[in-house]
């Protein structure tokens, strides 16, 4: 059944301009989307006093790192290229977590080089560790066994997850500490992503705080990231009353009722950026078969994956025809998949060609899942608005490349070089 509801774009006269001076496809960033989404949650967080690290992962453009950074948040960096991002961009090396999964001894030993704990969230790997380190400061993920997420893909905890150590395992874990001398200073968990339900985040709070008790006191216990956000048309987001009633309230409890008061961390991604971007794309072709509608535009799932890996909805505004009357279309994208679909029997202002249309909420493991490589397609450009401290203006902040840098760059690695 087709829907009809609409969701509105942020400034959609703003993001026209940028289509023309700047061209499609283009992300385009709101910086006071962030910085209003981090004033949120540290309000809601206030009564303990969370310290809250950014998942890079979600959006690791430089600029929106610095933004970060000028609020203060820390960094939660999974691989080699994204700690070294982050301590490029300026942040402390103590201001990082590492939690790269399945690392690798020279990925360990890379970390703790650079002064950067690491979250290790595999017994033969914290084995590993102690053995290179003894004495070092460390963090365990456990698996809580309890998961959730908008999909299957990203639900991180749980006997299905590869991710953390079994919350049974705690006798294991101290052995491993104890044999090497390890300081365990924090317990990490990150349950998924995209959740929107209150009551299941606590039920896997409460699993880590109870496993704490079986470890001497830690620094901190961080609780990950995973808040949702709406995407769809008239969807509520995360309910913070019930987030404050069913999450902060008894986790302030608890921790009262603990002489040592670990500090709280959490590691959001998604609801930091998510709603602070569109991906603007300009239609090509427009064409009817017996069945549907086709509105083709010139970027696809390479450059946003989401909808084609997860089946996720975006909400798709016509910038060119906003009081144009919503008639239903498949909006796809210029990749040779037949899944490559941004949304199927979706209402939408009418389509011409030539028309911009804005993919919202984008800002969030839009870009950063985004690859030239299939189909040799060029990333999209990228945009940020300063907002507030710079008013309706906008910064080219991702160069478009053009397709003969793309194959200039393809060329240059398969160079062969002798032995
Ligand atoms: C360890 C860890 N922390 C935090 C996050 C951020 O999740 P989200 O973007 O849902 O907040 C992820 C996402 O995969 C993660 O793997």
């Amino acid at each position: 059944m087709t829907e009809t509801l609409l969701k509105s774009p942020p400034q959609p006269e703003l993001l026209l301009r940028v289509a023309e001076r700047v061209g499609t496809p283009t992300y385009v960033y709101f910086a006071d989307v962030i910085r209003e989404r981090i004033r949120l949650l540290r309000e809601r967080t206030a009564r303990i006093d969370a310290r809250l690290l950014y998942a890079m992962k979600a959006n690791g453009h430089p600029a929106v790192l610095s933004i970060m950074k000028e609020e203060n948040l820390g960094i939660d960096a999974v691989s080699p290229a994204e700690l070294l991002l982050a301590l490029r961009v300026g942040f402390d090396p103590d201001r990082i977590l590492f939690s790269a999964n399945n690392m690798t001894d020279d990925e360990m030993e890379f970390a703790h080089r650079q002064g950067v704990l690491l979250n290790v969230g595999e017994l033969s790997r914290l084995e590993r560790y102690g053995r290179a380190h003894p004495g070092s400061r460390v963090c365990v993920r456990v698996n809580p066994r309890i998961g959730a997420g908008h999909h299957d893909h990203v639900i991180t905890a749980g006997p299905d997850s590869k991710f953390g150590i079994p919350v049974e395992a705690a006798a294991e874990i101290l052995r491993i500490v104890e044999r090497h001398g390890l300081r365990l200073v924090g317990l990490h968990q990150h349950i998924g992503s995209g959740i929107m339900d209150t009551g299941t985040l606590w039920s896997a709070i409460r699993v880590i705080l109870e496993a704490a008790k079986h470890f001497p006191p830690v620094e901190f216990i961080n609780l990950g990231g995973g808040l949702g956000v709406p995407y769809r048309p008239g969807e509520a987001g995360l309910d913070f009353e019930n987030f404050d009633t069913r999450v902060v309230e008894p986790l302030d409890e608890f921790l009262t009722g603990d002489a040592s008061r670990p500090a709280v961390w959490f590691e959001p991604g998604r609801f930091l950026t998510a709603e602070c971007g569109v991906l603007l794309v300009r239609v090509n072709t427009v064409k009817a078969n017996p069945e549907r509608t086709f509105a083709g535009v010139d970027s696809g799932m390479t450059h946003l994956l989401r909808p084609a890996l997860y089946g996720s909805y975006h909400a798709v505004s016509n910038l060119s025809n906003p009081d144009g009357d919503p008639v239903p279309y498949d909006i796809v994208g210029n990749i040779c998949e037949t899944g490559d679909r941004f949304a199927r029997d979706r209402a939408v202002q009418e389509i011409r060609e030539g028309d911009v249309l804005a993919i919202l909420d984008t800002g969030a493991y839009g870009m950063s899942m985004a690859s030239p490589s299939y189909n040799l397609r060029p990333v999209p450009a990228e945009v940020l608005v300063p907002g507030e401290s710079d008013p309706g203006r906008f910064r080219v902040i991702g160069r478009r490349q053009t397709a003969a840098e793309l194959v200039a760059d393809v060329l240059g690695r398969a160079e062969s070089r002798r032995d």
